[in-house]
């Protein structure tokens, strides 16, 4: 029997729901000529500001055993360059759903960066992240404070016409006080979660591997405490959620539907192997055969 693989997210129809995460995916343009970026759900677009940023020293990546560490600093072109290069580009490749990743160093830099996607036509989503641990005195710092996560989202709120996701941090010790914050400020859906702060040392060098000293967390160790805060969270809130963090396989985004995600996005699996979403795709009607499951909607437990 033929597998309904599509998904709903704030009345937009996905075909699947299997979505590259911000930061792990660039523009979509950088993997074009890997794979038809059409099989995909969606993309989520790497992190942007209202500035061009070059983002932190090198090195800022470090591979471990169980994931990977990065501390890119939010390297993108700015936000003028995303919509009127960026997504013009990508929407003649892809007629999926486009999610902008907004970031910032201020409310008000949330709300401009939100105000001038928001007016972008290709793009289907706002996602603001509050949650990158690799600048100062912006992303995080809004994430690990319900009122400050709130601010940012009744500013953006205020500006946006299209769905707002606001991305979470797991750097909190209650990840559904954020969430509740953010539903009762006005968010459509939440994206959960963001990277985890690590460190790694060079015992020869004694000196930390990253430049910036600590880096976000991700990668396949990660996944069982991100789908406890997805779980947590799509039980304590009615919105949408998208489940992100240590996704590498089709069993994994089925798990991910039954703690209550939504859709499901795949982050570091995409460095280590940038067809991973394509082979997730491919192996979910098989496994869903197999479980008895016809179509993707109501698995949540
Ligand atoms: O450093 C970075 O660019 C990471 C961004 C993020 O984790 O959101």
């Amino acid at each position: 029997m033929v597998k309904d693989l599509s998904v709903e997210l704030c009345g937009l129809k996905l075909r699947n729901p299997v979505i590259p995460a911000s930061g792990t995916f660039g523009f979509g343009l950088e993997l074009a000529g890997l794979f038809d970026l059409n099989i995909l759900g969606g993309i989520s677009l790497k992190g942007t500001t209202r500035e061009e940023r070059f983002g932190n020293p090198t090195p800022r990546i470090a591979e471990c055993p169980e994931g990977m560490l990065n501390s890119v600093g939010l390297q993108n072109p700015g936000i003028e360059a995303l919509v009127s290069e960026k997504v013009p580009q990508l929407r003649k490749l892809y007629d999926g759903a486009v999610i902008a990743n907004i970031s910032g160093f201020s409310v008000e830099e949330y709300s401009y960066n939100c105000a001038v996607a928001d007016k972008c036509p290709g793009i289907d989503i706002l996602e603001v992240n509050v949650s990158c641990p690799n600048v100062h005195g912006g992303g995080m710092a809004f994430g690990t404070d319900p009122d400050a996560a709130a601010a940012v989202t009744r500013a953006v709120k205020a500006v946006a016409t299209k769905p707002v996701f606001v991305k979470l941090s797991p750097n909190v010790t209650d990840i559904v006080a954020i969430a509740r914050a953010c539903e009762q400020a006005g968010a459509d859906g939440l994206t959960l979660v963001n990277t985890f702060l690590g460190m790694r040392i060079d015992i020869k060098t004694r000196r930390p591997v990253l430049a910036a000293g600590m880096g976000g967390f991700s990668g396949r160790a990660i996944f069982p405490i991100a789908l406890r805060m997805v779980y947590q969270v799509s039980h304590a809130c009615s919105i949408p959620v998208m489940g992100c963090g240590g996704v590498a396989s089709a069993a994994d985004v089925l798990e991910m539907l039954m703690a209550g995600a939504s859709a499901v996005q795949v982050g570091a699996e995409n460095i280590r192997d940038p067809y991973a979403c394509p082979a997730i795709i491919e192996a979910l009607p098989g496994l869903m055969d197999t479980l008895g499951i016809d179509h993707l909607k109501d698995l949540k437990i």
